[in-house]
């Protein structure tokens, strides 16, 4: 029997023809392609499994959607450069330097700008930016109240603005850093508007290039300033620019142009990430009380008592991992935050049935990947469990990236979340707000709550009760029995059975 997607998406994607049988490349319209990215890239597997293309007008772009294909591609760093902003501009423009940081960089200038850029993110000065972290999460909850209605990506997302900015641009001045991370904020904005236009440039495209060229200016005039306050100041930040703006390596150090560069990709890549892991694991939560029970226990625990995860960093494996990493692995396999990522084949290539010439672009999708049925038993469901014995290549695992570009920032942000998780967890009960409509889908990169996160906060009161909800999500995760809409439309909350009662 054919699924929705089958039945459905050719014509939603403008399809027109399969090229060869014995390939699997489907011609598509690139614009109609990358209109509702989560369901094409599903479709494209789906049409031809581990390893796909598309065309459009004599453009090919490939897709990997197995860990063999990852492993061959993301590990060679010579034939695979890595590309990630679409709108580079004009060879001299301030937008070419803004967006020239480590994932834009490819060859010797990456591997020597990574040595530099990853040292603020070792375990040791992780730890000296645990209170600041602890600090800014409890000044989030202290505006919170039991009652209260809140988006919560938006408050993941304004969360992590100041968790970001403090941490990269300043401890000690964190109205110019929130500024500054407000201004990279909708740089990247301005990026993806701008990036998806281009696919088929008209006067609208031309007007949001010029002002995305202007933007670059400003920001870049601001993060010059910054470092010029670093360079003139007597006393030693221990924020990461800082860290940058003193490192020193055998030639030299970081130029202004490429602390331009780092600093923007740096917010870049840690702003929206983090912030929408947190929503998509508060979500999980608040859909399986039964989870959330044993968490509670867990967080409440002597060993968790005062509110700090046991370990910093990255995740330790198997039986040493507790509920809460188990639980964050899940929800990274399920709904990872970063949907995709690029490269470019630099030279003419091979890749299983497909030639590829120079220039082609390649596309890798963990969101696939970690819905492979043979990687994953059961994939829809949420089973943080399963983490006690499983063990995947970091090819099919691949939340972070894998390979020679692994994300530098990853045990920061697993220091973040598990901070965050513990002291939000500890202090409220979240439920989602019954009939939500809550939806995903893939812009930047990135995998967005497409109509946020409505939840409502409770005092800690353990009475944990899943929420019926609609929306796209139940394509991703499986919640059990989606609701009829005349049952739930007029459900309160607290209609809804808790699971059980828990004294504090
Ligand atoms: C949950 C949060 C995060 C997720 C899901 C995430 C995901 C990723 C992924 C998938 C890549 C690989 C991209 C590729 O191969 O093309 C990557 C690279 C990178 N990430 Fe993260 N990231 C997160 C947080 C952070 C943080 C907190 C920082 C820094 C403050 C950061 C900085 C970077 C940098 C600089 C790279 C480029 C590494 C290179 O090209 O050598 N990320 N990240």
């Amino acid at each position: 029997m054919a699924t929705v997607f089958e039945t459905q998406i050719p014509s939603l994607l403008g399809v027109r023809a399969r090229v060869a049988d014995a390939l699997p490349i489907s011609r598509v319209d690139f614009a109609e392609f990358s209109r509702d990215l989560l369901r094409s890239f599903r479709w494209l597997h789906q049409q031809h499994g581990p390893i796909a293309a598309i065309e459009d007008g004599g453009q090919r772009v490939v897709f990997l959607f197995s860990p063999e294909y990852n492993q061959q591609v993301l590990s060679d760093t010579e034939r695979f450069h890595a590309r990630f902003f679409t709108i580079r501009g004009p060879k001299r423009s301030a937008q070419r330097r803004v967006t020239c940081g480590l994932l834009s960089m490819n060859g010797d200038q990456h591997r020597r700008n990574r040595r530099i850029v990853k040292e603020p993110f070792g375990l040791r000065a992780i730890s000296t930016y645990a209170d600041t972290v602890v600090r800014l999460t409890d000044e989030m909850l202290d505006n919170w109240r039991p009652g209260d209605e809140r988006d919560i990506a938006e408050e993941m997302r304004h969360y992590m603005l100041g968790v970001t900015s403090t941490l990269l641009f300043g401890m000690d001045d964190p109205v110019a850093a929130c500024r500054l991370g407000d201004m990279i904020a909708n740089w990247v904005t301005l990026n993806h508007e701008v990036g998806v236009g281009a696919l088929v440039p008209n006067d609208k495209f031309l007007d949001g290039y010029e002002e995305l060229l202007g933007y670059a200016e400003v920001l870049e005039a601001e993060v010059l300033a910054m470092i010029r306050r670093r360079r003139e100041s007597a006393t030693h930040g221990n924020d990461v620019l800082s860290i940058l703006v003193r490192s020193n390596d055998a030639d030299g150090g970081l130029t202004d142009e490429e602390l331009v560069g780092q600093a923007a990709v740096l917010f870049s890549a840690a702003h929206l990430t983090t912030a929408h892991s947190l929503t998509w694991t508060l979500f999980l939560l608040a859909q399986h009380p039964e989870i959330m029970e044993q968490l509670w226990v867990e967080l409440n625990s002597e060993d968790s008592a005062g509110g700090r995860p046991k370990s910093l960093g990255s995740m330790p494996k198997g039986e040493e991992l507790t509920l809460l990493d188990r639980v964050i692995k899940e929800s990274m396999r399920v709904l990872p935050a970063s949907a995709y990522s690029q490269r470019m084949a630099t030279e003419s290539v091979r890749l299983g049935p497909l030639e590829l010439s120079r220039g082609t672009g390649i596309v890798f999708s963990p969101l696939i990947v970690h819905h492979l049925a043979s990687l994953y038993p059961e994939p829809e469901r949420f089973l943080p469990d399963r983490w006690i014995n499983l063990r995947p290549s970091p090819y099919a695992y691949h939340p972070f990236g894998a390979g020679p570009r692994l994300c530098i920032g990853a045990p920061l942000a697993m220091s973040i979340i598990r901070v965050a998780l513990q002291r939000i967890l500890t202090r409220y009960r979240l439920s989602v707000v019954p009939g939500s409509d809550i939806g995903a889908h893939v812009e930047s990169t990135m995998l967005f709550p497409t109509n946020g996160m409505p939840m409502r906060i409770h005092s800690a009161d353990g009475r944990y009760a899943r929420s019926p909800v609609v929306g796209n999500i139940h394509e991703l995760v499986d919640l059990g029995k989606k609701p009829e809409v005349s049952s739930y439309e007029s459900a309160k909350v607290d209609d809804a059975v808790p699971v059980q009662r828990k004294p504090r």
